[in-house]
Order: structure tokens, then C-alpha cells, then sequence
């Protein structure tokens, strides 16, 4: 159980004149599946490198207001205790892996070392690990022989090893085919079900929004808004706003006129059979 919570957040890097994130609000509760959208550079990863407070500790610069885990702020938590509970999948799976151990398990076991997990906790958390994400055949192998796609998986392996309680993920399936991708939303599922709070950044809305609580859609370092699918995106059609809508819906809105988005098969369907209707 783990909420997040950013309030009156600002932040700007060091060495830069603008802040990248401006006066950001946003309470991501207890086993809350959230999604980040925006443009590129809109500042997705800036916001996730603060959910999990690698600003202000590893990228240094100004920054404003507060970040809390369950109502403590992150400076109440050693840096330990944060990435037990936080994991992070960063948005390229080379930032993710230590590169200094020369096989799969070794690198999976290094997570939990780094934690302090003793030799059989380890032991036990890999083989679980390489039993979920079906990564056997890879265990002994050098991670700069693999695949991106493969490197991506096992970038989430690195984090669900610590079986954290919230997990952010950045732009995950970038690398992926389209059935580890449909993997990936099973496992997402299944760690919904076990009450993780989840935060996806992607730029691929459609796979992954039968699963959305929360939609936060950024723009410019700002929240330009947030709530339940259906809430934002009708908004946003409301006013034309122009962002990225879910295929059905930008396909949709082209034929007809919409005041609610479409996100799904059947709504489409009864549409396009009142389309054919007029016609
Ligand atoms: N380490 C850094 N130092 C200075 N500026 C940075 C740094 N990292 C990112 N920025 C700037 O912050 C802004 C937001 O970047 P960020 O990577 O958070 O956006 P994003 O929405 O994740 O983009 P993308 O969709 O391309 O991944 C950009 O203008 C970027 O140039
Ligand atoms: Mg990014």
C-alpha cells in the first residue's frame, strides 16, 4: 500500500533558466494505475524522476515544494527504504543495468544486494523473477548480447525483484514486439490486482487504457489536466483540445462529430451502425 503525492512541485534543472515542471499538484493513490501523456519533452520523465526522487538526488538543481510517500516526505526515508517501495524502469534499459556483471542473473541478484536482501532471499527472488517473466533461456547470458526489446523485460526484472509497491515505468514498450507487449500488459494487470500503484509514462495509450484510473495529460511542464479517461478526454473534445486521443476516438471523431471519446469496440460499433443509419 503506497500513495505519492507532489504538491506546488517545481523543479529546474541545474545549469538551465526555465523550470521543467511548474507548480505540479498531483496524488497518485494506493494501488492507482495511473497514465502520463504528453508531447515530447513535455517533461514525463522529469515528473517521474520526482515521483521516485531522483531529483533532487541524482540530477541536482532548483526545486520547489514537496514530494511524500504516505503522507511522510521523501526526507524522512533513507535512500534504502525509498527504493524498496519505489521502483523505477527507466526510459532507456541501459541507464537500468549496473553494467558491471556479465550474466542476466547476476545483474537481477545485484538488485537485491544493492538492498541488502541476504544470499537465500536473493536466491529465491530470481528464480521467481525468471519464472514470471519466462526469462530462463537468458539467465546466463551477457546483457550486452541481448536485444533491446530483451533488455527491456529485463529492466522490469531488476525492479519486480524488489517487489516494490509502486512501480513508475518509462516508456516500456518502446522496444517491444507486439506479444511481449501484450505480455507486459498481463503482468501490469496482475500487479494491479495485487493493489501496486502504477504509474505508466507512454506514448501508446491504446494497449494499456482498459487498465487507467488516473490520466495526468502534460503539457509544458504543466498539468494541463487530469482525472478518469472518460473525464479528460471528454473535456478535452469539448474544446478541441488538440492532444493525442486513442485511436478509436481520433479515428471516430473524423467521421463524426463526438461529445464523448470512444474507447472502446462496442462503442465504435454503435457509431459507425448509426453512421451507416443516416446514410
Ligand atoms: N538532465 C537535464 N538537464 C537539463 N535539461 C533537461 C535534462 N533532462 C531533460 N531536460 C529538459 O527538460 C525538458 C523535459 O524533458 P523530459 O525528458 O522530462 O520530457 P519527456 O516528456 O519525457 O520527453 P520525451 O517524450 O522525449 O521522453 C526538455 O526540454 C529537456 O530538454
Ligand atoms: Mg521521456
Amino acid at each position: 500500500m503506497a500513495q505519492l503525492e507532489l504538491s506546488n512541485f517545481s523543479f529546474r534543472y541545474q545549469g538551465s533558466q526555465d523550470y521543467v515542471l511548474k507548480d505540479i499538484n498531483l496524488t497518485l493513490k494506493s494501488g492507482q494505475f495511473t497514465l502520463i501523456n504528453g508531447l515530447d519533452g513535455a517533461g514525463k520523465t522529469t515528473l517521474g524522476y520526482a515521483l521516485k526522487g531522483i531529483i533532487p538526488h541524482v540530477f541536482e538543481g532548483t526545486l520547489l515544494g514537496e514530494q511524500r510517500l504516505n503522507h511522510k516526505v521523501f526526507q524522512e526515508y533513507t535512500h534504502q527504504e525509498l527504493t524498496k517501495i519505489i521502483g523505477y524502469c527507466f526510459q532507456n534499459p541501459w541507464t537500468q543495468l549496473s553494467m558491471i556483471k556479465s550474466t542476466l542473473e547476476e545483474e537481477l541478484s545485484f538488485s537485491c544486494e544493492n538492498v541488502g536482501y541476504a544470499l537465500e532471499e536473493t536466491r529465491f527472488r530470481v528464480k521467481a523473477i525468471v519464472r514470471l517473466l519466462d526469462l530462463s533461456h537468458l539467465i546466463h547470458k551477457n546483457p550486452i548480447h541481448l536485444s533491446l526489446g530483451q533488455l527491456q523485460t529485463i529492466a522490469l526484472g531488476t525492479i519486480l525483484v524488489l517487489d516494490p509497491d509502486v512501480l513508475i515505468l518509462d516508456e516500456p514498450t518502446s522496444q517491444l514486439d507486439p506479444l511481449t507487449r501484450r505480455r507486459l500488459f498481463n503482468h501490469l494487470s496482475d500487479l494491479k490486482k495485487q493493489g501496486k500503484t502504477i504509474i505508466l509514462i507512454e506514448h501508446n495509450i491504446d494497449d494499456f487504457l482498459e487498465l487507467v484510473d488516473h490520466l495526468v495529460l502534460l503539457e509544458k511542464g504543466s498539468i494541463l489536466d487530469q482525472g478518469s479517461v472518460i473525464d479528460v478526454y471528454t473535456r478535452s473534445l469539448s474544446i478541441g483540445r488538440d492532444i493525442q486521443y486513442p485511436s478509436l476516438t481520433a479515428l471516430l471523431s473524423t467521421i463524426t462529430s463526438l461529445d464523448k471519446p470512444i474507447l472502446n469496440d462496442n462503442d465504435a460499433l454503435t457509431i459507425l451502425k448509426g453512421v451507416k443509419s443516416h446514410d
